[in-house]
């Protein structure tokens, strides 16, 4: 079949939404813009970027893509309310292009004991949210939330006095990841054949996976007539996560001949896109994720490596570089130009622009001074964890370090920050090792404690010069929280992932960030 003639699958990303109630994932408002601009050079067609009455922060995240980042349609999420409504059309009038998406759960479960709802209040309310919205905006996205555990006749009629009231878009979502593919396509099926005016309106599919379903729900849902696929990078999200979107996209692109769609999405830019949302939330990608994991392509066993050097398609169904991954890594060295560099970056998928370029230049010949040979995987991690694509201001930077161990010594570490009202601040701290004593001194500045659940170092490439990349996860009172950071120094790494989760903790005010989990348990007001 010619691709081109394929129908649509709007390809619907909620990784500023749903994505960023991962625990431990909130981003800044610079890490917010990096994400969506990343997901428009990527081709997605909507961007939910936040819920706008969770908290000003939300509220100026979503004003900010909408202002900033054109071509995608910009969505809030908003629960059947007057507040939320308003809240979201404050946070989307200057967007160019904009969608409210208002959701009211519909299950039994959700009725009796978080709404305190009987059916009929739940019609009245789905009715009166998606109008209050239509009269602010043309595009109305209604989701029927826990949609898969639903009473099938119930579910028909909330859908079609939606979709009366001026839904553009119907949201079936499997909130819990309950469904089977099977189960999740007969719901759907049955929406089809008993909803009134279902075919004048976009069917959309947001599954979650707790049950490891959630691709394979969607793609069922795509099968018997979902238009509509929502999705996170690297399928993060909720408990378990929603469904990846780079699984949905390299899916359909690779089983066209079954599932006869297609997106506009540029699956050359998926690795980096991956990689960059990875970072900015602190969530490391699995090795054996698919598509975008460090092993997605790597042939161990000796039979494989035989007939992939024979006959690559024996062993592989899509190519590396088809999702933006490559497969050489020894690039440059110290004698390498600007030029080289320039290139290998466009060739990595990273489109920078000139004074980027010098910045990324600058960092690579410091770089060249205590490596040897630079691989891929190090430009990357100029690029990611150097900030060059303006990831926006810390609280806490690092200005200088120190350390003193051995055997016999007690380990200490000097250390100076710099906050972002510019006041310099300096500490000394013992601990039972150089890494312990960076994090006590960090602690003393910033009058920030956590407890370290997990330290991990590992290498990004190979040799014994390679960087070692630190990744943390801290328990505190507000959360849990992940850093990572990437140097030839362990400790300078370990010092840099540790402000990393300070700078998180520092971000999360809860005056005036309420999580979206939290208000979503208010139930509708
Ligand atoms: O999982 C869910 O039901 C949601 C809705 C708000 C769309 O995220
Ligand atoms: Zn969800």
């Amino acid at each position: 079949m010619n691709e081109s003639a394929a129908e649509r699958v709007v390809i619907f990303d909620t990784t500023l939404r749903d994505g960023e109630q991962s625990p431990g994932a909130s981003m800044n408002l610079g890490q917010k813009l990096q994400v969506a601009k990343a997901l428009r050079d990527l081709g997605v067609d909507v961007i939910e970027a936040g819920f706008a009455a969770a908290s000003p922060g939300d509220l100026e995240a979503i004003r900010e893509v909408g202002r900033q980042v054109e071509g995608p349609v910009v969505c809030s999420l908003a629960r059947c309310s007057r507040g939320d409504i308003d809240a979201a059309w404050a946070a989307l009038k200057d967007a160019p292009r904009k969608r409210i998406h208002v959701f009211l759960a519909t299950s039994p479960i959700h009725r009796d004991f978080k709404l305190k709802m009987a059916k009929d209040e739940i019609v009245r309310r789905a009715v009166d949210g998606v109008k209050m919205a239509r009269e602010k905006c043309a595009d109305i996205e209604f989701s029927t939330e826990d949609a898969a555990r639903t009473e099938l006749e119930f579910l028909a009629e909330v859908v079609e006095r939606a979709i009366e009231a001026g839904a553009t878009t119907l949201n079936i979502p499997d909130t819990v990841g309950y469904a089977l593919p099977q189960t999740y396509a007969e719901t759907l099926g049955y929406l089809k054949r008993h909803v009134r005016g279902i075919d004048n309106v976009i069917m959309s599919v947001h599954c979650h996976n707790d049950l490891g379903l959630a691709v394979a729900n969607s793609l069922a849902g795509v099968m018997v007539g979902a238009r509509q696929v929502e999705c996170t990078i690297n399928g993060i999200g909720e408990r378990a996560g929603n469904a990846s979107l780079e699984e949905i996209v390299m899916a359909i692109r690779t089983r066209q001949d079954v599932l006869r769609v297609r997106t506009d999405v540029k699956t050359e830019r998926l690795y980096p896109t991956s990689r960059l949302v990875s970072h900015v939330t602190g969530l490391h990608v699995q090795r054996n994720k698919a598509i975008v994991g460090q092993n997605a392509f790597a042939h161990e066993a000796g039979i494989h490596q035989h007939g992939m050097l024979t006959h690559r398609e024996t062993y592989e169904i899509m190519r590396p570089e088809e999702v933006g991954f490559s497969r050489s890594s020894l690039v440059l060295g110290k004698h390498s130009g600007r030029h080289a560099l320039k290139e290998r970056l466009n060739a990595l998928g990273y489109k920078l622009e000139d004074a980027q370029i010098d910045k990324v230049f600058a960092e690579f010949k410091v770089l060249c001074d205590k490596k040897k040979e630079i691989y891929d995987a190090d430009i990357e991690a100029l690029v990611i964890h150097g900030q060059i694509l303006g990831a926006g201001s810390h609280t806490w930077e690092l200005l200088a370090l120190s350390t003193t161990s051995g055997t016999g010594t007690l380990p200490a570490a000097s250390i100076a920050l710099q906050k972002n009202d510019g006041t310099r601040h300096q500490e000394a701290a013992a601990g039972d090792g150089p890494v312990d004593a960076v994090f006590k001194a960090i602690e003393r500045i910033t009058g920030i404690t956590g407890r370290l659940r997990d330290y991990q170092v590992r290498n990004v490439t190979v040799g014994e010069d390679a960087q070692g990349e630190v990744v943390l996860e801290v328990e505190h009172p507000t959360g849990v929280y992940r850093g990572r950071a990437i140097s030839t120094d362990i400790i300078e790494g370990s010092a840099r992932a540790y402000l990393d989760v300070v700078n998180r903790i520092a971000l999360k005010q809860p005056t005036n960030k309420a999580s979206t989990a939290a208000v979503r348990e208010l139930g509708t007001p």
